[in-house]
């Protein structure tokens, strides 16, 4: 499938980020609540695959993903895997607001996403004054809007089990929705996964998190273009490319779409891959 938004190495769209006013554009400060990066390395993540795979193509827009979303929906030959921002992203949003808005963003990734592909959402509650906000929940609200259902939810632990919290959970969702695929028995994967693993920045997607997604999208579905349309630092999209997927993603932020073009894998230790045993 040729997408006119997917091309090697090419970034297109505009690079937004001095023509909006400060408050709109996402800051990189780390929100007091963010669990610490672990072995942080800002360009470099582990190789998680022996053979490197040639060929993948990696296509960053720097741009506001909702009208980008609305404007290429369908994506056929596409599956989605993203992070929607937290209200500490969006600071010109009160919390109420917030909500709304991640559920209206939530809805448009689900009706992007094309009936052979899925939607796999990676997200970490909050608390507010001594309210936990569930982003599974908020996802939920999204698919029931649309026709989507909900093909697994999966635990991604953050810190390891058994340990008294207070601060931000220590788990993060793992959410798969499709309209037109669904679960197959064979490969499974885990439920629970034991670590998020290697992180690039406060707000990353796990290494293993992402690993298991492409995986799952590789084994249960016939989608081999992955979209990260809230890309950040392009975690997602790396290691889609390792794993011999092309990679599109969008991002609003310049500083962050730029690092996004170039993140790479790197021969090295495969710490916290967390999926031995499920993955093929
Ligand atoms: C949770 S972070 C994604 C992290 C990413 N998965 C990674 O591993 O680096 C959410 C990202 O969405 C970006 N963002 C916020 N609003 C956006 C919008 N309207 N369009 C595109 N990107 C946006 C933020 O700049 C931030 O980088």
């Amino acid at each position: 499938m040729e997408h006119t938004f997917l091309e090697q190495g090419v970034a297109t769209g505009s690079a937004i980020d001095e023509a909006l006013p400060a408050d709109a554009v996402p800051s990189d400060a780390v929100p007091s609540d963010a669990v610490p990066v672990t072995g942080s390395q800002p360009d470099v993540l582990p190789d998680l695959t022996s053979a490197s795979r040639p060929g993948t193509r990696r296509s960053v827009h720097c741009e506001d993903a909702l009208p980008w979303l609305s404007q290429h929906a369908p994506l056929a030959g596409c599956s989605i895997i993203t992070s929607l921002p937290d209200v500490s992203g969006l600071p010109g949003l009160s919390l109420q607001a917030w909500r709304e808005w991640f559920v209206s963003a939530a809805e448009l990734v689900l009706a992007a996403t094309p009936d052979e592909g899925v939607t796999i959402f990676y997200q970490t509650d909050i608390k507010r004054d001594g309210v936990w906000v569930d982003k599974g929940q908020l996802c939920q609200r999204a698919a029931e809007r649309g026709e989507s259902a909900l093909l697994w939810h999966k635990i991604v632990c953050r810190r390891p089990a058994g340990q008294p919290n207070f601060g931000r959970p220590a788990f993060s969702h793992l959410l798969c929705y499709s309209r037109g695929v669904r679960d197959q028995p064979s490969p499974a994967y885990p439920d629970v996964l034991p670590a998020t693993g290697k992180m690039t920045w406060s707000q990353a997607m796990g290494v293993a998190a992402c690993e298991l997604a492409c995986r799952y999208v590789l084994t249960h579905t016939s989608t081999r273009t992955i979209v990260d349309p809230f890309c950040g630092h392009g975690t997602v999209l790396a290691v889609a490319n390792q794993l011999g997927l092309d990679a599109v993603g969008v991002e609003l932020s310049r500083k962050r779409a730029q690092r996004a073009r170039n993140l790479q894998l790197l021969s090295a230790d495969r710490t916290g891959a967390g999926t031995s045993g499920a993955v093929r």
